[in-house]
């Protein structure tokens, strides 16, 4: 395939930036698009130009770092895939792809495609985990039962990577899916209890410090999210803070 690639290009944090044009031939449609990009940057560097800078690390939809706005969409055309998953078998010859970073007042760009989701960070440490004695009289897992349902519930709000895809898909950019995601996988474990309600309390005040907008129930961070991480959370995490101020 031949594509015309259109990428946001900026220098650093400073930098205005702009998009700009790079034709790509022989793309293999069983590439992925991070392979795609790889191809791009060996070509640059041969050229002695800059390669275009993106986040990765695991390229197995489990780190949450490949995050690109492509095509207008988080993480592209694809549903349920990060964009080390999407392949350029869902493009075709001739297309133009416009690529750019996940745009929020919150995820300031680094440089070109990779932007600082510190904020994401900053909010998990503010309440997204349970304090345990682990001096080697921790309990069995097991010795808790735990009913299937909630255990299920559980699991599935655990499988957010942290991407921002979220974020980037909602006009407020509200990180409210993210945030109930890593509220929920605790709120619904005997282990969460303990610090429950400063926890719902703690971690949407860091998300509002942080800069996120508010959520406006349209549901674009769940028809973006890779993990297809439930609106059901939010109204999960709009309960526990109203428990917690009550
Ligand atoms: S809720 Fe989904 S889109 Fe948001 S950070 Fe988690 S995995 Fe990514
Ligand atoms: S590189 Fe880790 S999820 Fe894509």
């Amino acid at each position: 395939m031949k594509l015309t690639l259109k990428i946001w290009r900026q220098k650093n944090s400073e930098d205005k930036g702009k998009m700009v044009d790079y034709q790509l031939d022989d793309v293999s449609p069983d590439m992925s698009f991070l392979e795609m990009l790889d191809v791009l940057n060996d070509q640059l560097v041969g050229k002695g130009e800059e390669p275009v800078a993106f986040d990765h690390d695991c390229r197995e939809g489990i780190c949450g770092t490949c995050s690109l706005q492509i095509n207008g969409k988080p993480h592209g055309p694809d549903s349920l895939v990060t964009t080390c998953q999407l392949h350029m078998r869902k493009f075709n010859d001739g297309d133009t792809v416009y690529i750019e970073p996940f745009r929020a007042k919150a995820f300031p760009v680094v440089k070109d495609l990779i932007v600082d989701r510190s904020a994401f960070d900053r909010i998990q440490h503010a309440g997204g985990y349970i304090s345990v004695n682990t001096s080697g009289n921790t309990q069995d897992a097991n010795a808790i039962p735990i009913n299937k349902d909630d255990a299920d519930k559980a699991f599935d709000a655990a499988t957010c990577i942290g991407c921002g895809a979220c974020v980037a898909a909602c006009k407020n950019a509200s990180a409210m899916l993210f945030v109930s995601a890593k509220v929920s996988q605790f709120a619904l474990l005997p282990q969460g209890q303990v610090e429950r309600e400063r926890r719902a309390e703690n971690m949407v005040a860091q998300m509002d410090a942080e800069g996120f907008g508010a959520c406006t129930n349209t549901g674009a961070c769940e028809a973006e999210c890779p993990k297809g991480i439930s609106l059901t959370n939010i109204a999960r995490l709009n309960r526990e803070f109203l428990g917690a101020k009550l």
